[in-house]
């Protein structure tokens, strides 16, 4: 395995010495808030939970699991761990997702209420209420179902961020058929893969969505991606629904594409749900690893929805009939899965979801969302923050904000200095934030301070949740002592726990319980303060977060390496002072191309053409910042590229000790091409 022994550092660290005054200053002031007369004794979460937990870990499962999830058979066993690393929760109970985000509520009197405001980026907007969701969605459950999807036949859905895609996703969920969401900002390569890895019978997409402003087209990819697997005889899609959103021209393949309005239309409105046993497959994710290929993370039913939904109530404070919640996730991401459809759905949420970019039309749009639907929780990124940080206060003061009274950031480390502009100017100073550390792979939070219950401390994730089992480890699995860092593990399991990944069990083994037997290792490097509260410092592997979206080094550089001008290639994520990093690709070209590039302009072009080539390939998320040409790449002796030191290249350091390299000269050659 290629570890770095050294964490990422995250950009909290990495402050110029004019920033770290300020931040020291103002930390010393306030290192810490602790919950305001408003959270005190009325929130959701209690200290009590962390000694129920503590007391008795299944017993404290099985009461969240009763009390957040209806089952349509109880079950009699919580957690079976026989066959570990793969987990059963609750295996013989029975219950369906889609009742407990929609029907339940109904039932229950709470039809009426908003499920969703949908906010286009061209300024229309539409509102729906439990009552209409579950119409909707058991008539595109009988869609489906005409359409002869039946339970465990996968689908994937490639949309924007519609009330439809929500609808998608809960169909699938009502007949048990395992969705699986391509974030709509990948290519139709890498859409291609995913059909093809999970075998999908059919692909749900839309004409396209508005974005920056102007309609973006989506399903040609999905025709493209659909060609392909066609010409190598690999196809395993019958069908594809097409949502219409913009209204642009589409290539049309009759006898397969199908409007998702024309087969809703006819459908019933009755649906009778299918009630699958808890680890029956509720959806698979893909996401990026270590390796060039991505993985299928899957997630079951039960485990997934007791946790999501048990979290989403206790770290969010949700009060489901006065709070309205705005997630600004894309359902393309996990946070998008938990923290969209499935958590907040089940605490009968009222949700603001938004199709567009924040600066379209102007750089105030978000601001004017909050004000608009009175938005009193925000979830959020820390790319977004110092984004709005960097545009300036001016523009969310000239809105009114008094409605927030949470907030929460996720996907990557939040330094202090954005954590404290959060608070305060979004904030008014008195809002609690909750920095919630988890991943795709955790299913739901993991680590958070609990609003009315912990003090919250600027830049730190601070306390593994109640019922989980988290710790920082050294290299001989040790327990670290607070003031030490070193890699972050989850010691028991929990019940939204991935369940394996998609047809390789094998390499799930490997990926997460290998490193430490026993343990669950998150691929994360963290720190306990002298309070014993957690600090996330970035990866520890080959994977890069860029403005909080995973990608796999590997995966670039296997990329880069496909392009014809290409010898060899190394890619590290250099910190980045909004998107947290920025993919860099050190690139040594083939010699004829290195004779071109030596000419003029040709340089220029060749490293724009490697840059498009990137972004069609995976996706213009993956587009590399910068190419840097050069003539070699640092290796060990034994061949493995050191990209530490390019780390220190990209972030324009002194490079650090080179001592074990094969060729220590080969810096100099690359620092001096650098320059
Ligand atoms: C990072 C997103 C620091 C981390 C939910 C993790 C964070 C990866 C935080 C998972 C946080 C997520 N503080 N780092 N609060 N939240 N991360 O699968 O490196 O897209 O391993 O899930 O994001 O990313 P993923």
């Amino acid at each position: 395995m290629t570890q770095e022994v050294t964490p990422q550092a995250a950009p909290s660290t990495r402050a110029t010495d004019a920033d770290s005054a300020t931040l020291a200053n103002l930390l010393q002031e306030t290192r810490s808030f602790a919950p305001s007369d408003e959270f005190s004794g009325q929130a959701n979460a209690q200290a009590s939970l962390y000694d129920d937990a503590d007391g008795d870990r299944l017993g404290f499962w099985a009461d969240q699991a009763r009390k957040h999830v209806t089952w349509n058979k109880d079950f009699t066993e919580v957690l079976d761990w026989s066959n570990a690393p793969v987990a059963r929760w609750f295996a013989d109970g029975t219950l369906n997702a889609a009742y407990n985000a929609v029907d339940r509520h109904v039932k229950n009197g709470l039809g009426d209420r908003v499920a969703f405001h949908f906010e286009g980026e061209p300024g229309d907007s539409r509102s729906i209420t439990y009552a209409e969701l579950q119409l909707e969605v058991c008539r595109a459950a009988n869609a489906l179902a005409a359409l002869r999807i039946t339970t465990g036949d996968r689908v994937i859905i490639y949309a924007p961020m519609l009330i439809e895609s929500v609808i998608a996703m809960l169909a699938c969920a009502r007949i048990g058929a395992p969705h699986s969401v391509v974030f709509g900002g990948f290519s139709a390569e890498a859409l291609r893969s995913r059909i093809e890895d999970a075998g999908a019978k059919l692909v749900i997409t839309a004409d396209g969505g508005y974005r920056r402003g102007a309609p973006a087209a989506l399903k040609p990819a999905v025709d493209e991606a659909l060609s392909a697997l066609d010409a190598a005889g690999t196809n395993p899609v019958e069908r594809t629904l097409v949502i219409r959103r913009t209204g642009q021209d589409v290539a049309w393949v009759d006898g397969r594409d199908i409007w998702w309005h024309d087969a809703l239309a006819p459908a019933d409105v009755r649906h009778e749900p299918v009630w699958v046993e808890a680890e029956h497959p509720l959806f698979i994710l893909y996401t990026s690893g270590t390796t060039g290929k991505p993985k299928g993370i899957l997630h079951t039913t039960g485990g997934y929805l007791v946790q999501t939904a048990h979290t989403h109530h206790n770290v969010f404070d949700l009060k489901a009939d006065t709070d309205v919640y705005w997630c600004t996730a894309d359902i393309g991401w996990v946070t998008g899965h938990s923290y969209v459809v499935y958590g907040p759905m089940l605490g009968g949420a009222t949700q603001v979801i938004y199709e567009g970019t924040p600066d379209s039309p102007h750089r105030g749009r978000w601001w004017e969302i909050v004000e608009k639907y009175g938005v009193s929780i925000l979830y959020t990124a820390p790319t977004a923050i110092r984004t709005f940080m960097k545009w300036g206060d001016d523009i969310p003061s000239q809105f009114d904000l008094s409605s927030l009274r949470l907030l929460g950031s996720v996907g990557e480390p939040i330094n202090p200095e954005a954590w404290m502009w959060y608070r305060k100017v979004i904030g008014a100073n008195l809002t609690p934030i909750v920095d919630t550390w988890w991943q795709t792979e955790t299913g739901a939070i993991m680590i958070s301070p609990l609003p009315g219950v912990t003090a919250t401390k600027p830049g730190s994730a601070q306390v593994p949740m109640p019922g989980t089992s988290i710790d920082v480890i050294d290299e001989e699995a040790r327990s670290v002592p607070n003031g030490s860092g070193g890699y972050l593990v989850i010691k028991e399991p929990w019940p939204s726990m991935l369940r394996g990944i998609w047809g390789d069990l094998e390499r799930f083994k490997q990926t997460y319980w290998s490193r430490f037997p026993g343990m669950y290792f998150a691929g994360d490097g963290a720190k306990r303060d002298d309070d014993g509260d957690i600090w996330l410092l970035g990866r520890v592997d080959d994977v890069m977060n860029v403005s909080g979206h995973r990608l796999s080094t590997t995966e670039i550089e296997s990329s880069l390496v496909a392009h014809d001008s290409v010898a060899e290639a190394a890619v590290v994520g250099a910190t980045d002072e909004t998107t947290g990093q920025a993919v860099v690709a050190f690139v040594i070209l083939r010699q004829e191309f290195a004779d071109q590039a030596a000419q003029g302009d040709k340089a220029r072009q060749i490293e724009e053409s490697l840059r498009s080539h990137v972004s069609k390939q995976i996706g213009p998320i993956a587009k590399p910042r910068q190419i840097l040409l050069v003539p070699e790449l640092p290796k060990t002796r034994s061949g493995k590229i050191m990209r530490r030191l390019l780390r220190d290249v990209a972030e324009h350091r002194n490079v650090g000790d080179s001592t074990t390299l094969a060729d220590s000269s080969v810096m100099d050659l690359i620092a001096s091409r650098v320059k």
